[in-house]
């Protein structure tokens, strides 16, 4: 997944285009560029690395123009490299793109149409794009851009700008994101809203093969036949503040601070009225039709499935499972209008996670997303919507978007059971009141773990392999627990189900191996102490992470206790003391916290 930015405007772009990039880095930061047209020629600076190289190369160079387009890139096809870097030229100089997604056909294009000649120059399957602009153009640059872009197969956001024509933008898309805007600063393009909305109030989306071209104060688009068409605008609901993190060193750190205001005003938006605000399937659905529930995402998202899954068959007794959207997509589900389809995502233009939601919708099953960005991919093809409401998530390790989707899961459970009368009343309101209680447990439990996971860091943050075990609820958070030590820390870390480490993982267990079970006050919290006794047996660091009223055991080595809650939203509580171990681990190491290699905030691409 890349970014990618343009603007057509009065006065130098360059620097509008930098702004937007700073905003768009989250989606990938292996290298960045930038083409502008001057006197009829373009001028191209690329670098490798974090934008801040571009910007040093761009204050020596000084480039100028009013037509520019700009790229951060996440790699696909072919290694970080200043050659692989876009804007990418076509092979005659005439035309300059941008692009973010995956050509599948790419090979293929280029052995069809330009086979034996050497005019390519990078590994990356989007150099073709430029190269076949130039040899179709007739003269009609909406029917070239037409014609190409129906030759390409997967998928692309694409900035365009042409020497025929240096005083237009262009830009085209299908099933990557793209929006379009005209404002009093000239007209833009970017990968999401939130890049320009320091310069726009409104924006257009731009999908399904549309071109739009603009001039620096008309915008024109041209749906998939080329016919002129209207396009509704959105408000830009990030408008270019600047994303704040506080005295903080770290976004991560200031969002996971943030985390009892994101649950509290997710809980604030969703019980506004009578019904779950976003919910507008009637109350019969749930009671007489429903048959199952399928949660389907990526990463820690799928890992909110997870525990949705486990409290859906508890509270409604009804089928339910999680399942990871790649998987999801090329599966042979048995699906229809019973299953209801939850798809939840941060960002909410997580490619696979859409593809699934497509794929869901054409079978037949009702869909409902949990997304945090709204006029989103997800958030806009879905019916039913739950919005978190963190706020912005800059860190790519998501802490309280993953918090503010857990309360969301448990809205949606306790309105199902309650629309299916599978909890009395007494315990939906048992519930409901532990569950507004959480802010607070949750601000609690950061002030009474924090400095135990820093002291508890600098004894793991040297070690090469690190267990989290759990069972049920636990076992869900054990993987997240996972995924936020190794996405920053770089330490390979393993997810297990305690009761199925004795089948063979056991075998890794070494002396000093860290070993860090989560387990809460419940019938299993003895399972998985035995687990633990079992890997200490065989030399481990074990390291607990429960509720209060447990009580000290001399087997264990480090225990981290937080404040005691209903079994059901121990994920809510336990999860946290694992992001701050993950947080003071990768400090410890040194690693690029907010921007961990080879990751982005937003995965675009299959
Ligand atoms: C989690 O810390 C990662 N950033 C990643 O696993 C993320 O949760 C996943 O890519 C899904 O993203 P989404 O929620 O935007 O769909």
């Amino acid at each position: 997944m890349c970014g990618i930015i343009g603007r057509i405007g009065t006065g130098n772009s360059v620097p509008y285009i930098i702004k937007g990039l700073e905003r768009l880095e989250y989606r990938g930061y292996d290298s960045a560029g930038v083409a502008t047209m001057k006197n009829r020629e373009i001028f191209r600076v690329r670098s490798i690395g974090k934008l801040n190289f571009l910007k040093e190369k761009l204050a020596e160079i000084k480039p100028e123009g009013e037509l520019s387009i700009g790229h951060t890139r996440w790699a696909t096809h072919g290694k970080p490299s200043t050659e692989n870097s876009h804007p990418h030229m076509s092979f005659d100089g005439k035309f300059a793109i941008v692009h973010n997604g995956i050509i599948e056909n790419a090979a293929f294009l280029k052995e069809k149409y330009f086979e034996g000649e050497e005019i390519f120059k990078t590994e990356t399957d989007s150099e073709v794009i430029a190269h076949l602009l130039a040899k179709f153009y007739s003269g009609n640059i909406i029917g070239t851009i037409k014609k190409v872009t129906k030759m390409l197969e997967g998928s692309y956001a694409l900035g365009i700008i042409c020497k025929h024509f240096p005083s237009l933008l262009f830009c085209t898309a299908n099933k990557s994101p793209l929006v379009a805007a005209m404002g009093e600063n000239g007209g833009f393009i970017a990968s999401d809203p939130g890049a320009i909305g320091e310069f726009c109030g409104e924006y257009i989306t731009v999908r399904r093969c549309e071109i739009a071209m603009m001039s620096k104060t008309k915008l024109k688009v041209y749906d998939g036949n080329l016919r002129v068409t209207d396009k509704k605008n959105h408000p830009v609901i990030t408008g270019g503040q600047e994303y704040s993190k506080g005295d903080f060193e770290h976004y991560m750190m200031y969002e996971m601070m943030q985390q009892p205001k994101a649950v509290e005003d997710t809980l604030s938006y969703l019980f506004n009225g009578e019904n779950i605000n976003g919910i507008n399937l009637p109350n019969d659905y749930f009671k007489n039709k429903i048959k199952k529930v399928l949660f389907i995402a990526c990463g820690s998202a799928y890992h909110v499935g997870a525990v949705g899954a486990i409290l859906i068959e508890k509270l409604c007794r009804i089928d339910a499972a999680a399942i990871i959207a790649s998987e999801f997509r090329y599966s042979s589900p048995v699906i229809d209008e019973s299953t209801l389809a939850v798809f939840i995502s941060q960002s909410g233009e997580t490619a696979d996670t859409l593809a699934a939601l497509r794929k869901a919708r054409e079978m037949g099953a009702k869909i409902l997303s949990v997304v945090n960005v709204k006029s989103s991919a997800i958030d806009l093809e879905s019916d039913n919507v739950l919005y978190t409401r963190a706020g912005k998530e800059v860190s790519v390790a998501t802490t309280k978007v993953y918090s503010a989707q857990l309360t969301v899961i448990y809205a949606l459970a306790l309105h199902i059971a309650k629309c299916r009368e599978s909890l009395c009343n007494d315990d939906l309101e048992k519930y409901k009141n532990e569950l507004f209680s959480l802010p607070q447990k949750i601000e609690e439990t950061i002030n009474k773990t924090k400095r135990k996971t820093q002291e508890l860091a600098k004894k793991i943050y040297k070690n090469n392999d690190i267990y989290y075990i759990g069972r049920q609820l636990s076992f869900a958070v054990s993987m997240e627990a996972a995924l936020k030590m190794k996405e920053i820390s770089y330490i390979h870390c393993e997810s297990y189900a305690a009761g199925e480490l004795k089948h063979g993982t056991i075998s890794l267990i070494e002396d000093g191996t860290p070993v860090i079970a989560i387990a809460g006050s419940d019938n299993i919290f003895q399972k998985t102490m035995s687990n633990l006794s079992e890997v200490k047996a065989r030399g481990a660091k074990t390291i607990l992470i429960t509720n209060e009223e447990q009580k000290e055991d001399g087997e264990i080595d480090e225990i981290i206790k937080v404040p005691t809650t209903l079994p059901e939203f121990f994920a809510s509580l336990s999860v946290i003391p694992c992001q701050f171990l993950g947080y003071y681990t990768a400090y410890l190491r040194g690693c690029d916290i907010d921007k961990p290699k080879n990751l982005a905030k937003s995965v675009t691409v299959e």
